[in-house]
């Protein structure tokens, strides 16, 4: 099993919405066995709360389910995932911050996965202050299918479109 974790801030915006966007990529692709996702906030303001209104919005016009995820803070426990996705250059700073007793802990930006890297973009603007869920959702899905891709040829998995 490889377990992913996508962090932000209040867990209610960005990482709920790549939690749910990476959990249909993968199950579109066969992989819902191998891949395990979730998400959490670095502050625990809105925990036990489903994701914003927005985000809900956002992702049904596109068919992808924000069902059972809730808010929840980040934990040291979770720098045990494989892979520790932050939203944007601050919630990095704040794991790395966590990180010295993890040496296994390799925490990146979403973006570093995003077109090789190349995506042009560093973090997601949060649409929590912004009100823009739509260019979340385009960095989101770029990031998320970077990242898929990744893990696929890094573990050697197989997708099976059919499944
Ligand atoms: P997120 O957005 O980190 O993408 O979930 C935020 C949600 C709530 C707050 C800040 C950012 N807040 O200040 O409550």
């Amino acid at each position: 099993m490889i377990t992913v974790m996508f962090v932000c801030l209040g867990n209610i915006c960005r990482s709920p919405m790549a939690e749910a966007v990476f959990r249909k990529m993968a199950a579109d692709a066969g992989l819902s066995e191998e891949i395990k996702a979730d998400s959490c906030g670095m502050s625990g303001w809105h925990k036990g709360e489903p994701p914003h209104k927005g985000v809900i919005k956002t992702l049904e016009r596109r068919g992808i389910s924000c069902e059972n995820i809730f808010a929840s803070a980040f934990k040291k426990d979770y720098l045990k995932y494989d892979y520790i996705i932050a939203m944007d250059e601050q919630n990095l700073k704040d794991i790395q911050a966590q990180c010295e007793n993890f040496k296994t802990a390799h925490p990146r930006l979403l973006s570093y996965y995003a077109s090789g890297g190349r995506g042009g973009w560093v973090s997601v603007p949060d649409p929590w202050y912004t009100g823009d869920f739509e260019t979340a959702y385009r960095l989101v899905d770029e990031g998320c299918r970077g990242l898929l891709e990744y893990i696929v040829k890094n573990h050697r998995l197989n997708i099976n479109k059919n499944a």
